[in-house]
């Protein structure tokens, strides 16, 4: 029997063609699934890695709130032109505190996994504010707006409640003191000594980040942008092969 005449024979028994699909979704199913019962084991642990501080999270939660993941991903993968372009490849680790994680599906614009520190805060807000301004020929929308939306990170301690559920590693203390957290990273005449040594005194940077008086929805997400891909340190960092 011709390899094409087995093949009629199955798609003309539909009991037999619905038995056998089962079974190939059945196998695909657990190659993608089985693994995530092993998480714990696929994601090494690596030095640096630290959850958002508050205004960074709030951060995050405007760049998912705007749809930023629709244009950008984060997400370098380990190939020649990518590490060249971007930087070190992506970790499973750099992502791990990320709910849900913004790998992103698309590159309108470039990847943003290592964009911390590679512009000024300057040249994000104009950025943000005006794309065409610093890029003539950018095609990406205006935040503008985000420079006049005051946030006070009211609830930013209850998001961090919600992402201890689900894994991050906030501590008690963190989520009690969010709200004074939040407010001190974009005004470094609050004292913020409590946030460095709750987040890492090396990892948290403290600045009017848009220049403007008063902590703004800008300010939050360009917290969030200048520490994407910093916290691991590269020079030091080697892979461990017997995983
Ligand atoms: C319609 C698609 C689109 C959306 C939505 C979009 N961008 Fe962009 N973005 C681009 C394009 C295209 C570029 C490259 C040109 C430029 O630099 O403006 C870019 C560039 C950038 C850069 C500079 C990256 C680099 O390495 O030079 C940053 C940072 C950035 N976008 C952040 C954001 C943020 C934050 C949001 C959401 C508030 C966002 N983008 C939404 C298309 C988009």
């Amino acid at each position: 029997m011709a390899i094409l005449d087995k093949h009629k024979f199955i798609e003309t028994n539909a009991t037999l063609l619905l038995v056998l699909s089962f079974l190939v979704v059945t196998i695909g199913g657990i190659v993608q699934i089985a693994p995530l019962f092993w998480l714990e084991n696929t994601i090494e642990d690596v030095e640096g890695m630290r959850p958002y501080t508050p205004l960074e999270l709030a951060g995050k939660d405007i760049y998912i709130r705007e749809g930023c993941y629709v244009c950008h991903s984060q997400m370098i993968r380990p190939m020649r032109d990518e590490v060249e372009r971007y930087g070190h490849y992506s970790l499973a680790a750099e992502s791990k505190f990320d709910h849900p994680h913004q790998w992103g599906s698309k590159r309108t614009g470039p990847d943003l996994a290592r964009v911390g520190g590679r512009y000024s805060d300057d040249w994000h807000v104009d950025h943000l504010v005006d794309p065409q301004s610093v890029v003539p020929e950018s095609i990406m929308p205006t935040y503008g707006f985000l420079t006049d939306n005051r946030i006070d990170g009211e609830y930013i301690g209850d998001l961090m409640k919600a992402n201890a559920i689900v894994g991050v590693p906030y501590t008690e203390e963190m989520i009690a003191n969010a709200q004074l957290d939040f407010n001190a990273q974009a005004d470094p005449d609050l004292d913020y000594d409590g946030l460095l040594e709750r987040y890492g005194e090396d990892s948290v940077s403290v600045r009017n980040f848009d220049g403007q008086p008063g902590t703004t929805e800008m300010d939050a997400l360009v917290a969030y942008l200048q520490m994407l891909g910093t916290l691991v340190d590269f020079s030091t960092f080697t892979p461990d092969a017997s995983r």
